[in-house]
């Protein structure tokens, strides 16, 4: 009896004390993204290729197996998306040298691959749109989700582009990217389980059959005569 306190008194403690964590933080937007959507994993491809790669690297991912994934052409993906010497075959490094990043950020700005993986995708989605002007930053901007982050707001100039629904759906674009890039299997992996539901459903259906044959034979086999 004991035992059975003290695992609930714990299990209590930890659930409670998670919960005030959670709850002292920001609170996050819904990101609502689609793996299965190719179309916005590509844009969201294009625009990381723009607006960030010239300091984030993905290094986990090579521009091949991202353009085989999302039905990228070839032809397209050479004239578009490669800049400089990059080959078809390359990991996705950014430019940005160490030194240089040091300097001007005081920090070497993440390699992006796990992001979504670590911190969610909400997250990222809320951070590239929780800048805002603060003079006392050396880039005159600060962040709500990461306060005194030292990264400029790379994206104003899309926002003041564009209306505000574009500019949610291109930032959702990106970050649906980052999710497929921190698990390039999700794609397959979220389309087979629709499959395994299909098919345990069907699954379900002989299954009830065939217990109710069975019982058949129990409630009314030779040996207990129909009533
Ligand atoms: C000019 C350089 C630069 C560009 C371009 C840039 N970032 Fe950053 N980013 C940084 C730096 C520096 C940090 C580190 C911030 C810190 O920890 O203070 C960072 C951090 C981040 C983080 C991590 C936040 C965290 O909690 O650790 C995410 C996510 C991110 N950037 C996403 C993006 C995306 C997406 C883009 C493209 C739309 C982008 N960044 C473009 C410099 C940049």
């Amino acid at each position: 009896m004991k035992k059975i306190q003290t695992i609930t008194c714990c299990l209590f403690f930890l659930f409670t004390t998670s919960n005030i964590l959670a709850a002292s933080k920001v609170e996050l937007d819904n990101a609502n993204t689609d793996i299965g959507d190719k179309q916005s994993l590509k844009n969201g491809f294009e625009l990381f290729t723009g607006y960030c790669l010239s300091c984030h690297s993905i290094k986990f991912s090579r521009y091949s197996t991202i353009a085989n994934d999302l039905d990228i052409d070839d032809n397209y993906l050479k004239n578009n998306l490669l800049f400089g010497d990059r080959k078809v075959g390359d990991t996705i490094k950014s430019p940005m040298l160490e030194k240089y990043a040091n300097k001007w950020f005081g920090l070497n700005p993440p390699d992006l691959s796990l992001i979504a993986r670590s911190n969610g995708v909400d997250y990222i989605y809320t951070y590239l749109k929780s800048f805002y002007k603060d003079d006392s930053r050396p880039f005159g901007v600060n962040n709500k989700v990461l306060i005194g982050s030292s990264m400029p707001d790379v994206l104003s100039e899309l926002r003041l582009s564009q209306s505000e629904k574009e500019f949610d759906k291109n930032v959702r674009d990106i970050t649906n990217f980052l999710d497929y890039v921190g698990e390039p299997a999700k794609i397959i992996r979220t389309k087979i389980g629709y499959y395994v539901l299909g098919f345990l459903f069907v699954l379900l259906i002989f299954s009830y059959l065939l217990k109710k044959e069975y019982w058949k034979d129990v409630k009314y086999g030779k040996w207990r005569q129909k009533k």
